[in-house]
């Protein structure tokens, strides 16, 4: 009986570690990007761009007032931040390029050396520790000069981006094989042109979304078929985007259209003309823009239409897919009288739809950062579903948080997301990688320093700008060392963590299960 008893809990007790472990060819990184850490914002002959105008301007609304001007000072710090990648045991390094650091006049004319001599120092030594370098061409720094020409809705800029992307893979594809052309193109134009509230702070919600999206997806694709032409041949490199959908759920079943539409307005409009086998805007949209756009009396749409040379640019531009996911919302229809709010973008303005949070999903303690884990593997599904059997990379997921030492919540967001992306491979989604935003605190946007999602933290009182490892780097460097979610026995308040989180209900109801199952077995 003993014996039966024992068998039983075995093959229970390893069916349940094996639902959380990860291939063996599964790649493990973090995340930074350029304005966020590197500071020497004027150093040697970089230029401006939009952020170093804004934040030294009179119309900072940083929480704090603080810049990018020192950040984390990896732009001579950068011997630790792989130091501390080396240390977690990464299998990838994700960094940014910042424009105007290599291209001072955002031009080809004009290399600034030093810029050159910088990510060449850090794309070595991240290969002599064997930690992959993983590029992003752009993430929110955009040259100012090319502001001031109109910037992203400017349709000359995806000529101006593909020509900056020319540029670096010139000088760096030798060596690095994994890139990214654009950051989160939805906060770039949804968010941006919608709220105003980011640099370049020009809130013109009508047309410029939709502009910049269409500009956005041409850079992309021009900077994509570079590679793909002159490069890909000789380096065997790939190229993508990193998107960044919100996964939506309908606030009741009675909503799914309405959902579905939303997926589209928020994952479609960046990803079908590019996965889809027809290219071109997500059908759905593109009707629903149109007798809106008819409605409100406009003489054609306001999602500007793509000529059929256009739609065969973007159509295939991947290699793979890059996905940042943080959170989740649901939708409903408004309600008369009802303000539309307080998450305006994701087209809810345009379905004249309320996006909210249902209470049972947990916040961690800073900013709007829903935890959701579900969700991520719920927008992989859905996407496998859309474009078929695509090759995902997470570019992030991560955790913010107000509080310095206590990253429970992190560890918690880690590895409760990182189990659903487990659930997904199983289900046969192929997923090979995920990166956590971010290797270190740094500045978080119009967030500044308050706002932490660092594996370390960086002490900016600190003029050496110590970096030091928190709980959350250490179960980290355990899942990258043994490839599975479990938690090390030197991690502490775990009890915490199960204290308060949902998974701590289906841990108890899995053991009450595996209970259950030996009593019978025992009987
Ligand atoms: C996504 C962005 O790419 C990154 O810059 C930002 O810091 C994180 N989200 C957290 O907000």
């Amino acid at each position: 009986m003993t014996f039966r008893v024992l068998v039983v809990f075995s093959v229970l007790c390893t069916a349940q570690c094996l639902a959380h472990s990860f291939p063996p060819g599964f790649k493990f990184g973090a995340a930074t990007s350029a304005y966020q850490i590197e500071g020497g914002w004027n150093a040697s002959g970089k230029g401006r761009n939009i952020w170093d105008t804004f934040t030294h301007g009179t119309s900072n609304i940083v929480v704090d007032k603080s810049s990018g001007d020192i950040a984390c000072d990896s732009y001579h710090l950068w011997q630790q931040d792989v130091n501390m990648a080396e240390e977690l045991g990464l299998d990838f390094y994700r960094f940014s390029i910042s424009w105007s650091r290599l291209l001072p006049k955002a031009f080809a004319n004009e290399i600034d050396e030093d810029g050159v001599a910088y990510y060449n120092n850090l794309i070595n030594e991240l290969l002599k520790r064997n930690i992959e370098p993983v590029i992003t061409l752009y993430h929110y720094d955009l040259p100012q000069i090319l502001q001031d020409l109109g910037g992203w809705v400017n349709p000359l800029i995806a000529d101006w981006f593909a020509n900056y992307a020319k540029v670096a893979y010139s000088l760096y594809a030798d060596r690095v094989k994994t890139w990214l052309t654009i950051n989160e193109p939805s906060i770039l134009c949804d968010y941006i042109f919608t709220t105003g509230m980011f640099p370049p702070m020009i809130k013109e919600p009508v047309l410029g979304p939709y502009l910049c999206n269409k500009n956005v997806l041409l850079a992309h694709a021009k900077a994509w078929r570079i590679y793909d032409e002159e490069y890909k041949p000789v380096f065997k490199g790939r190229v993508s985007i990193a998107n960044n959908p919100v996964w939506i759920e309908p606030a009741s079943p009675e909503h799914a259209n309405l959902a579905e539409l939303a997926r589209e307005f928020g994952a479609g409009r960046y990803s079908h003309p590019i996965y889809s086998k027809k290219g071109g805007w997500p059908p759905s949209v593109e009707k629903h823009m149109a007798i809106l756009s008819k409605k409100q009396g406009y003489s054609e749409s306001r999602l500007p239409s793509f000529s059929i040379e256009e739609i065969e640019l973007i159509r295939g531009t991947y290699d793979y897919y890059g996905l940042n996911h943080y959170t989740s919302r649901v939708i409903r229809p408004r309600r008369p009288g009802e303000e539309i709010g307080p998450w305006i973008f994701y087209g809810s303005t345009e379905l004249d739809a309320v996006l909210e949070t249902p209470k049972s999903w947990p916040t961690t303690d800073a900013d709007d950062v829903v935890m959701y884990p579900k969700g991520i593997r719920k927008q992989l599904e859905w996407l496998h579903h859309k474009y078929g059997n695509i090759t995902f990379l997470i570019t992030e997921n991560g955790c913010a948080s107000r509080s310095d030492d206590n990253d429970q919540d992190r560890i918690a967001f880690i590895k409760s997301y990182l189990e659903q992306v487990s659930l997904a491979i199983k289900e046969g989604i192929h997923v090979e990688g995920y990166t956590v935003w971010s290797l270190m605190d740094n500045f978080e946007w119009l967030f500044g320093y308050k706002t932490k999602y660092g594996l370390y933290k960086v002490d900016f009182n600190d003029p050496q700008r110590r970096r030091t490892p928190r709980a959350s780097a250490h179960y980290y460097a355990n899942v990258i060392k043994t490839r599975t979610t479990d938690f090390p026995t030197n991690i502490r308040h775990k009890k915490k963590y199960y204290n308060n989180r949902s998974n701590a209900k289906s841990l108890h109801s899995h053991n009450i299960l595996l209970f259950i199952l030996c009593w019978l077995c025992v009987k």
